[in-house]
């Protein structure tokens, strides 16, 4: 848990309630936390699911490890300390995305477990869905897409500390969705998470139709 340094500071609550931004948006906040090796393909899962929300009129926003670190976590690297303040930041954003009435999808290394159980638990004690999607690839196959070029670095030496190569990944134990990538395809892996997200109420069936509809 990170130290709090500022004191005499207080929450200070609104007028318009996250239910009252629910029902604007006829959808509950949520977050939908894709871990895995880099290459496994969580990005790439995190877009087509983006995409199937959308279709259904749903609204999700998408917090990508690169393009994070490109902006709010320009100032981190990828020691053991960067990673878990980098986790720690975007478990807070993802928060905040959930309680605007947002679905984010949220796809980071994330090695650590305790950094996740951590984001599991700030959610949790606010009241918001944490869907914790093991994005589960083998380290050779993650080796073999080498999407950027990263892991043919880190074998030859040029990057340090790399996840899977000579830096750890703890996989989930007991994650909500576990996608066994070599076996799916990305259809059925997207179809996996909205399964989930409808039969357990996350995208309530109530809020696809409107009172004006049904008139
Ligand atoms: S995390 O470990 O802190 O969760 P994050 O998901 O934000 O990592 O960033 C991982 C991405 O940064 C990888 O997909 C890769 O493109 C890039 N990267 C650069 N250096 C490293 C490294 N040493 N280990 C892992 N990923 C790295």
């Amino acid at each position: 848990m990170a130290e709090q340094k500022a004191t005499n500071v207080t929450w200070h609550d609104g007028d318009v309630t996250r239910e009252d931004r629910y029902e604007i948006l006829r959808q509950k906040g949520a977050t939908i936390w894709f871990t895995g090796l880099s290459g496994s393909g969580k990005s790439t899962i995190a877009v087509a699911l983006e995409r199937a929300l959308f279709t259904m009129g749903k609204l999700s926003y998408r917090l990508d490890g690169d393009n994070v670190r490109l902006g709010i976590n320009k100032n981190l690297g990828f020691s053991e300390e960067d990673r878990k303040e980098n986790i720690r930041r975007i478990g807070e954003v993802a928060k905040l995305f959930g309680d605007a009435g947002t679905i984010a999808l949220s796809s980071f290394i994330s090695p650590y477990k305790g950094d996740r159980d951590e984001v599991r638990a700030l959610h949790e004690a606010a009241n918001l869905k944490f869907v914790e999607v093991y994005v589960d690839c083998s380290l050779a196959e993650a080796e073999r897409r080498d999407p950027k070029g990263l892991y043919k670095k880190a074998r030859a030496g040029e990057i340090k500390n790399f996840t899977g190569i000579d830096d750890p990944y703890e996989a989930p134990e007991s994650p909500e969705i576990h996608l066994h990538t070599d076996r799916m395809t990305l259809e059925q892996e997207v179809q996996t998470i909205l399964d989930y997200l409808l039969d357990n109420d996350i995208i309530p069936m109530h809020f696809f139709t409107r009172a004006s509809d049904a008139a």
